[in-house]
């Protein structure tokens, strides 16, 4: 387990490190120019976009973002928290790495692995009385009855949780955990007369992990086929269903390896899956998937099989979050399970190979709603509405031409008929602010990115001319820059001014995840010019002038407020301020 570690530790263990060879023996590097090059291990992708810089130390991929020095590549690869990484390398590096003190207590980082050790601590005891215990025969009979084997229960470390009200009660108060604590995390819940009771009773557990693996939470199902069938932990400071994929800890390497995942609604379908060697899926929990959730996923694939029951409830909904990934830039394809079965029911009736094939049937999402139009019916325009834009998602020409061609069969429509509707749709898409409020707003979104792009260039070259940092400090001021991901790395760099000069990648580290990315980008993109200093005056001002700029409006705004209200007294002193403004620059 993790815990901090000195800094002095954590750098001797990152300088015994060399980022190429460490990363060669994961991804294969080719030599171009002053770098190494090769195909991302964190997302799929044609060109190798993924490269390693051995004078920084760091990594950065131009095509998914990911970026960090040796540590976060273990990280990332190896589903490690930071101190198991640093004790990964150490342990090759031969360091010796002293006991750990811990995270602040109090802390958020406390916080969260007292909830992970006593989610684990709970997980092992539901685990433990359903193999265990002479109470929960009923369970694991029903559990042999659904075809569990006993390899897949503790694979997914399934438990039982007996009928009594305060079983797991009494076994967190012999384990020091407070009450207070076991309601937050959902364990128990408070009854009427401030008494707290067990959540889960007589009901199969299914620990619910993060993508590393950490048990967030449960799911309960009850043995009959009483009401709810499920009852899952509530929202707590480490479960938040939108932003968990049931199943990814077990997937992820799969995910990674076939370049795809499934994705099913319920535990069983995926519990199923694995046990029949399909290991590539995860469960969505019975949502609509979320772009929290498509973003996790993006870190291991970008292309998607959905895998739902024929009979989901909420059709409507399931294609909103479908709609959503393809937006994201997922290949999204649909699967249509026969006789109306569930994955779970299919892959245990049918077997692997059949599965198999039954995936290489998936279609497009442009495809599956075309067919369920042709079953359901419906108007021809709106059905043409919700299919404009998976046709405008397609990338390829050929693909697309294809895609016109069969919504122009399926609707009884001319071709030429869709593809002016696309061509409408596309266009409308492109300038996404038809009214005049919009305008203003995006004439302001402009603005906004030249303010953007200048501040990004100008923490990118503060980071290899830190010299200027007191002349940028004394002009921008407390507000700059605004970005929240730069400013994290601006502040680092006025708080540690010699150490930026040293080596970013020795304090990238101290950045979370986004911060690292970022700084990574910052660090290899090519800085455009021969003599790139010279610019950051004029980049300074662009800035300065977009604060005014800013002001100013704002400052008007309040004038016609205060002249709205007849508040004299205002109106002379906005009207001094404003007078102010016009001789700053
Ligand atoms: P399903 O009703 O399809 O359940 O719900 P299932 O996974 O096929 O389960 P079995 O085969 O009947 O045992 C799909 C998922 O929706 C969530 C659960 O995550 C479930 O796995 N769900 C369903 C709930 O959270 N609560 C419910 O009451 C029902
Ligand atoms: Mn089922």
């Amino acid at each position: 387990m993790g815990g901090l570690i000195p800094a002095d530790v954590v750098e001797s263990v990152r300088l015994a490190t060399d980022i190429v060879q460490l990363i060669g023996e994961y991804v294969r590097l080719e030599k171009k120019g002053k770098n190494y090059v090769g195909s991302c291990p964190f997302h799929q992708e044609r060109d190798p976009s993924f490269t390693v810089s051995p004078e920084k130390q760091i990594f950065y991929c131009f095509g998914c973002g990911a970026g960090g020095n040796v540590f976060r590549f273990l990280m990332l690869y190896e589903n490690l928290t930071f101190p198991e990484a640093v004790r990964r390398l150490a342990d090759r590096a031969g360091i010796v790495v002293p006991r750990f003190s811990g995270p602040r207590e109090g802390s958020r980082a406390w916080l969260e692995e007292q909830a992970w050790e006593i989610n684990a601590m709970v997980r092992d005891f539901y685990h433990h009385f359903l193999t265990h215990r002479p109470e929960a025969r009923e369970a694991r009979n029903y559990l042999e009855k659904r075809g569990v084997s006993r390899h897949t229960q503790g694979i997914f470390q399934l438990g039982y949780a007996p009928p009594g009200w305060d079983t797991l009660l009494q076994f967190l108060a012999s384990r020091n955990c407070s009450y207070r604590q076991a309601v937050e995390l959902g364990l128990l819940v408070m009854g009427e007369r401030g008494k707290p009771y067990d959540r889960f009773r007589n009901r199969l557990i299914f620990p619910i992990c993060n993508a590393q693996g950490r048990v967030v939470g449960f799911g309960g199902r009850v043995l009959d086929d009483s009401h709810p069938k499920y009852l899952n932990t509530p929202e707590t400071m480490v479960f938040n269903k939108r932003q968990l994929l049931f199943g990814l800890h077990l997937a992820r390497a799969a995910i990674r390896e076939k370049g795809y995942a499934i994705i099913m609604e319920g535990y069983m379908d995926v519990i199923t899956a694995h046990q029949h060697g399909i290991h590539n899926a995860v469960a969505s929990l019975g949502t609509s998937l979320t772009a929290e959730q498509g973003s996790l996923l993006s870190r291991y694939t970008k292309d998607v099989v959905i895998a739902y029951d024929t009979d989901a409830a909420g059709v409507a909904a399931t294609i909103r979050g479908l709609d959503l990934l393809q937006q994201l830039g997922f290949r999204v394809r649909v699967v249509t399970i026969p006789e109306g079965k569930d994955p779970d029911e299919y892959i245990r009736q049918h077997g692997k190979e059949k599965w198999q094939q039954l995936v290489e049937t998936a279609t497009s999402l442009l495809d599956y709603k075309l067919s369920r139009a042709a079953e359901k019916g419906g108007d021809t325009a709106t059905l043409l509405a919700q299919v404009l834009p998976n046709l405008a998602a397609m990338s390829g020409e050929v693909e697309r031409e294809e895609g016109i061609k069969r919504v122009a069969a399926r609707l009884s429509l001319s071709w030429e008929a869709v593809k002016d509707a696309l061509q409408r749709f596309n266009k409308n898409a492109g300038k996404k602010w038809p009214n005049p409020d919009k305008i203003a707003k995006k004439k302001h979104n402009i603005i906004e990115d030249a303010r953007s792009k200048a501040e990004f260039m100008v923490v990118k070259l503060l980071l290899q001319y830190p010299g200027y940092l007191t002349e940028v400090r004394r002009e921008l001021g407390e507000s700059f820059p605004r970005d929240p991901g730069l400013r994290q790395i601006y502040q680092f760099i006025c708080r540690n001014e010699e150490a930026v000069r040293v080596d970013p990648a020795a304090w990238m580290h101290e950045l979370d995840e986004e911060g690292q990315y970022l700084l990574s980008r910052l660090l290899m993109e090519k800085v455009p010019g021969e003599d790139p200093v010279k610019i950051i005056p004029d980049l300074v001002y662009t800035i300065k002038r977009n604060n005014v700029q800013e002001q100013r409006e704002k400052l008007v705004q309040e004038l016609a407020e205060a002249e709205r209200v007849g508040d004299r007294g205002r109106i002379v002193r906005i009207l001094s301020d404003l007078q102010d403004l016009l001789h700053t620059r």
